[in-house]
């Protein structure tokens, strides 16, 4: 404004000078037309006055003087006429005149000495008199004076208007001034500048769209300065691409990230944001054991991986209470802190009808969904009635997620898995504010696989909702984005790895998840450990061999167990120096129960178990030890750390966290890792022993190869697997996908 004011009195002072100039001037030149004008008139009169009056005087008839001045005295502005000797004494005078100018006028007395005509002005009476004196002579020799008297007052009027119309010019046009410089300082200075500044400050917040202005900017009285800050707006987009990239490689170049790294990275990245994770399977449930209640850890991959993560960041975990003590340990809000020893985060958990549960979780999801995506050769069953109750489970969780968020700002949402495909767009629906990450734990199938779910464009376009989709491997990701192509009208990107639906676009990343390297280690001497660890196992078993292999899993057809056991009894057949001197204990967790061929598949397992060891057995030996029960973690890290093999045998699986577990456990760097080609981990741990579980020989074999490699070739490889695990832990999984998350602009999914 200051700058405003400043320019409309620079303005008006320079106006005012003119002004002030050209009126002195004007007035000057009128008053000498004027001057000029009444001093001709006078001349005129007076010639031909003085004529009549010169014999007039000679012959000294004052009384025809007197007679004469009065006729000539009542002409225009003309305030009288006198005539007087060549004393300077006045003979005839315009009655009141004389009054007037009793005494000799200097001028007058002048003129007659001179005898030359004098103009002159006088002040009588207050008003502005116009004296004109002819001296009259004769033959050279003056003999008087005529002097004609005007009124000269109207000059001064005719120049103090001029002064007044002036003044009145002066003032319209300082108004206009005034308000023309106010709009055009309004609309092509301070508009522009200020559309400009806030161009600029978008850009500064990384929010800009453009690196250059609205096009109305361009061209104006900026361009000049439009067109340098463009070319640093360009250097600043890159220099923060730059310094996201470098930032990006050092996040990956960086090797440990570690719980405090996260938290920090959390609060810095974030600004102390809570995370909004839901999921199906609740990381802590309470079961009743006789009059008590128990709070256990559920077995499967999304627990392990995600629970180390909301212990870091405190946010709210929304998952079903499928435990049946659990609703009585909430409180009204049906939420709890966890974990029970050492609270941290909030568990709030979610109700479902047995129809639903039936419907949503046993039907559709387990029964539709997993066999869909895990190529294992077991169909899948889509019912109508099982889709319904999906589609309203999703909406549950959806109605308390939206409750939960509804305070927050951009909050952050990570959905996990195939139980709520619907889920990401139901929440971006109601916010499209939210930043959503749908991550996806199990496979994604190939187009031909997936076109055999009735909803298979409804699915798709739940899923779309989501900012975010990731899946363990790239191979994933390029089958979800072949998927899409097929059944959705979209745009697919395949330098960025993206779908654009409308305006609304999502990424479909990698991001291979892990576990927590530190939670299977401890300060006790590994070694130590591990014989003490052994013997105990040993005697809890009931066995005495010297070499021990372990399999950890929910009893699921996808992870291979009745394949493994046949490769064992296979080892046992071609390697029979073996018998009696290596047991595999299985630590099956039942899982999915309600679902006929997850019941069969145990009996099958059972039955097999029975078969080899009757067929191997000795009175102090068995080759396969069956623990079929839910196993704490610290009971499963126990036997990862005594044993000498750990098999992963699955036909078809995302990741497969027991395998990375199982090389976190070994801090003795010892131990052989059997793994099968059809994981998610076999892509990141080549020093795994890589097996094809369909290949009953070349496992047998592989298990040979396992148990009698070198001590020096184990350490080598587990030390190189360490590596990979400790640097690409879960931590960073979060890190990478809360940073990418919380960085992306989002868009709105409904247009
Ligand atoms: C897999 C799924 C998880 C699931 C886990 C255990 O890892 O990807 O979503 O939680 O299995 O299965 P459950 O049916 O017991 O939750």
């Amino acid at each position: 404004m200051k700058i405003t004011i400043r320019l409309i009195v620079s303005l008006i002072f320079v106006v005012a000078l003119v002004a002030v100039i050209f009126s002195f001037q004007q007035v000057r030149a009128e008053k000498t037309r004027l001057i000029g004008e009444l001093e001709r008139r006078a001349i005129v009169l007076a010639e031909s006055i003085g004529e009549s009056v010169k014999p007039l005087i000679e012959s000294n008839s004052l009384d025809k003087l007197n007679r004469l001045v009065e006729r000539f005295g009542n002409r225009e502005r003309l305030e009288g006429v006198a005539i007087y000797d060549s004393q300077g004494n006045i003979l005839a005078s315009t009655p009141n005149l004389a009054l007037k100018i009793s005494k000799p006028l200097p001028q007058i007395i002048s003129s007659i000495t001179e005898n030359r005509p004098i103009h002159s002005f006088l002040n009588i009476a207050g008003k502005e008199i116009s004296l004109y004196t002819l001296p009259l002579s004769q033959e050279n020799e003056v003999m008087g004076a005529l002097v004609l008297f005007h009124d000269a007052s109207y000059i001064d009027v005719r120049l103090k208007g001029i002064w007044k119309n002036n003044l009145i010019r002066f003032l319209t046009l300082t108004m206009l001034i005034v308000v023309i410089t106010l709009l055009v300082v309004r609309w092509s200075v301070m508009g522009p500048i200020a559309q400009f500044a806030d161009w600029m400050r978008e850009l500064r917040l990384g929010k800009g769209k453009s690196s250059q202005p609205n096009t109305s900017l361009r061209g104006d009285m900026l361009a000049p300065l439009i067109s340098e800050v463009t070319h640093l707006a360009k250097s600043l987009s890159m220099a923060r691409a730059r310094a996201e990239e470098e930032a990006r490689l050092r996040v990956r170049a960086e090797s440990i990230w570690t719980a405090n790294r996260l938290k920090e990275h959390m609060r810095v990245e974030l600004g102390g944001k809570k995370l909004f994770l839901v999921s199906n399977r609740e990381p802590y449930m309470h079961v009743k054991d006789g009059r008590n209640i128990k709070c256990i850890v559920p077995a499967g991959g999304l627990v392990t991986a995600l629970d180390p993560v909301m212990r870091i960041c405190d946010g709210i975990w929304i998952a079903h209470g499928s435990g049946d003590a659990d609703k009585e340990v909430v409180d009204t809000d049906d939420k709890l802190r966890v974990p029970p020893e050492e609270p941290a985060y909030t568990l709030e958990r979610i109700w479902l009808t047995k129809e639903e549960e039936n419907g949503y979780y046993y039907g559709f999801s387990n029964e539709g969904l997993w066999p869909l995506c895990h190529i294992t050769h077991t169909r899948p069953i889509f019912r109508l009635e099982d889709w319904v109750y999906y589609q309203k489970a999703n909406e549950k969780f959806a109605e308390a997620l939206l409750k939960e968020i509804a305070d927050e700002e951009s909050p952050l949402v990570l959905i996990q898995d195939y139980h709520l495909a619907l889920l990401p767009l139901l929440v971006k629906k109601r916010r499209p504010d939210a930043k959503v990450a749908l991550f996806w734990h199990i496979p994604w199938p190939n187009p031909e696989a997936y076109g055999i779910c009735p909803w298979q464009q409804e699915i798709l376009i739940g899923m779309l909702g989501a900012d975010i989709i990731g899946f363990h491997t790239q191979f994933h990701c390029n089958n979800f984005l072949d998927t899409v192509d097929r059944f959705l009208e979209s745009k697919i990107d395949w330098e960025q790895f993206s779908v654009t639906r409308g305006n609304y676009t999502t990424l479909v990343k990698p991001f291979p998840i892990s576990v927590s390297f530190d939670s299977f280690s401890d300060k006790l001497s590994a070694f130590q450990e591990k014989i003490s660890l052994r013997e105990t196992i040993l005697k809890e078993i009931d066995a005495s061999v010297k070499y021990l292999g372990v399999g950890v899993d929910r009893i699921d057809y996808t992870k291979g167990i009745p394949e493994r056991f046949r490769a064992i009894e296979r080892f046992l057949e071609k390697y029979p120096e073996f018998v009696g001197k290596f047991t595999f204990v299985e630590l099956g967790a039942p899982s999915r129960t309600h679902i006929k061929r997850y019941r069969d598949l145990t009996t099958v397992v059972e039955e097999m178990v029975d078969k080899i060891n009757w067929r191997f057995r000795t009175k102090t030996w068995r080759p396969i030890v069956f623990l079929k029960a839910h196993h704490s973690h610290e009971e499963v890290n126990h036997f990862y750390k005594a044993s000498d093999i750990c098999m992963v045998t699955s036909l078809h699986d995302g990741m497969n966290l027991v395998a990375k577990e199982f090389v976190a456990s070994r801090e003795d760097e010892d131990g052989v890792l059997l793994l099968s080609q059809f994981t998610g981990a076999s892509r990141e741990l080549k020093d795994a022993v890589i097996v094809n579980p369909y290949d009953i020989e070349a496992v047998a074999d592989a298990i040979y190869l396992a148990i009698t490699m070198e001590a020096d070739e184990r350490s080598e490889r587990m030390k190189r697997m360490r590596t990979v695990i400790k640097e690409h832990n879960i931590y960073r999984w979060a890190g990478n996908l809360i940073t990418e998350l919380a960085r992306l602009r989002t868009a709105d999914v409904t247009n």
